[in-house]
């Protein structure tokens, strides 16, 4: 019986990490405490969990500041708050950032990683401590790219093409030794792109929401061709609590959203939305801000997944359409407007060409 008492959440403040815990924190069979270890990079956001921390703060909620590499902080995280579960969130997530700058992606995504799988070892294989589980959260992209037809399956043999799916890959390795080598009890699950609230906007879809409300250039890579599969995060949320319940132990599962479109037409829904709900921009329809520039350095065409594991081993199944999610995620974006000033005032730059090495040059 697994316990779910005292849960440590890493990178509890970004986008999927503050999602869950609202996501957790709201379900009535959980009981327990959650502890929330982030870093606060520029993607960590305390604001994320402002109306968590006046509900529960100190009492089922508890923030600290630190970093995931920091083996004494973490050891010391395990032994005053008796930690059962980790629900690891915590990483370097942006592919763009990762080629202009690796460095920070593989100390936080695989020795980081690799830290806090070191002390669960020690605390929980030495300690002969029961009902425990280290959660991974991992992406789709380690397993490389798709051409225009099918899947990727849990057995689908690893091919990562960027820094930042390089050191998942790497993460997701540590990960799987430690249960095969020291028997931990782990889960791993590969999630497809999600969207929905508290995005950074450096992603696509927030990005590209903020610059159609600003009548800015809508940076779209290449043709705009390339492929994704959409998940609204409160469904990949849903699935990560299924599988923290019900997931077998030593098991990879892989978790999509059954939403796949090539960018430009994501941009150009996004656009027409806008469209729809404010009425168009002064110049005419906010498509006319699309603008191809540079192609992603080895970008990867398209990535969708075969869900059919979890779906019929655990019963869980993504509820939310694109459309559907796109419209929640604008009203969102529309209605949190300080969260959004308050993020663009910080180092947050969109559309600044030293930083991505140059990229996102028009073409
Ligand atoms: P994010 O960039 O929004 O948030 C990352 C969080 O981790 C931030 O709060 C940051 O401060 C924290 N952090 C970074 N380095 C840290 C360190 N050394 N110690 C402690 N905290 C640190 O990321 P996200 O989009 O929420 O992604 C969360 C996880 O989900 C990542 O592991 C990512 O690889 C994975 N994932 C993301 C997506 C997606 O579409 N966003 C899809 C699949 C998987
Ligand atoms: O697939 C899961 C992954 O999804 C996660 O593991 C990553 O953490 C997350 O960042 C995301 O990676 P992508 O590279 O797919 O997401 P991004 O939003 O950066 O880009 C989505 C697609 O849109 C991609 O094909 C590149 C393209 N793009 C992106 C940006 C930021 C553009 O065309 N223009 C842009 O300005």
């Amino acid at each position: 019986m697994r316990r779910l008492q005292n849960v440590l959440v890493t990178g509890g403040c970004g986008f999927i990490g503050s999602n869950f815990i609202h996501y957790l924190l709201n379900q009535p069979d959980f009981e327990g405490q959650i502890i929330n270890l982030d870093k606060l990079t520029y993607a960590g956001n305390p604001e994320n969990l402002k109306d968590i921390e006046e509900q529960y703060g100190n009492q089922r909620y508890i923030f600290i500041k630190g970093d995931i590499c920091d083996f004494e902080l973490v050891k010391g995280i395990f032994q005053t708050y008796d930690i059962d579960t980790v629900v690891h969130f915590a990483a370097e997530s942006h592919v763009d950032r990762s080629i202009l700058g690796p460095t920070p992606f593989i100390q936080t995504n695989i020795n980081g990683t690799f830290s806090l799988l070191e002390v669960a070892r020690y605390a929980w294989l030495e300690g002969k401590k029961e009902g425990c589980l280290f959660y991974h959260i991992s992406t789709d992209e380690v397993y490389g790219s798709l051409g225009k037809t099918g899947l990727f399956t849990e057995d689908t043999p690893y091919r990562p093409n960027s820094p930042y799916s390089a050191s998942k890959a790497a993460s997701d390795h540590l990960v799987r030794a430690y249960f095969k080598t020291y028997g931990l009890p782990v889960i791993i699950s590969n999630c497809t792109n999600n969207y929905g609230p508290y995005q950074f906007p450096e992603k696509l879809i927030p990005l590209t929401i903020l610059n159609a409300l600003e009548g800015k250039p809508i940076p779209v890579y290449g043709k705009g061709e390339n492929i994704r599969d959409w998940i609204y995060v409160e469904d990949h949320c849903e699935a990560i609590w299924c599988l923290l319940k019900r997931g077998k132990t030593g098991e990879q599962y892989n978790i999509g959203g059954t939403n796949e479109m090539r960018n430009i037409d994501v941009v150009r829904l996004i656009c027409n939305l806008l469209d729809e709900m404010l009425g168009p921009l002064s110049f005419g329809p906010r498509e006319n801000l699309i603008t191809f520039v540079k192609d992603r350095p080895g970008h990867d065409f398209r990535y969708a997944m075969d869900i059919t594991k979890i779906k019929t081993t655990i019963g869980w199944m993504p509820k939310t359409n694109l459309k559907e999610g796109l419209k929640k995620t604008i009203t969102w974006y529309l209605t949190h407007r300080s969260w959004v000033e308050h993020i663009k005032s910080g180092e947050y730059q969109r559309w600044v060409k030293e930083f991505y090495g140059g990229f996102k040059d028009a073409v």
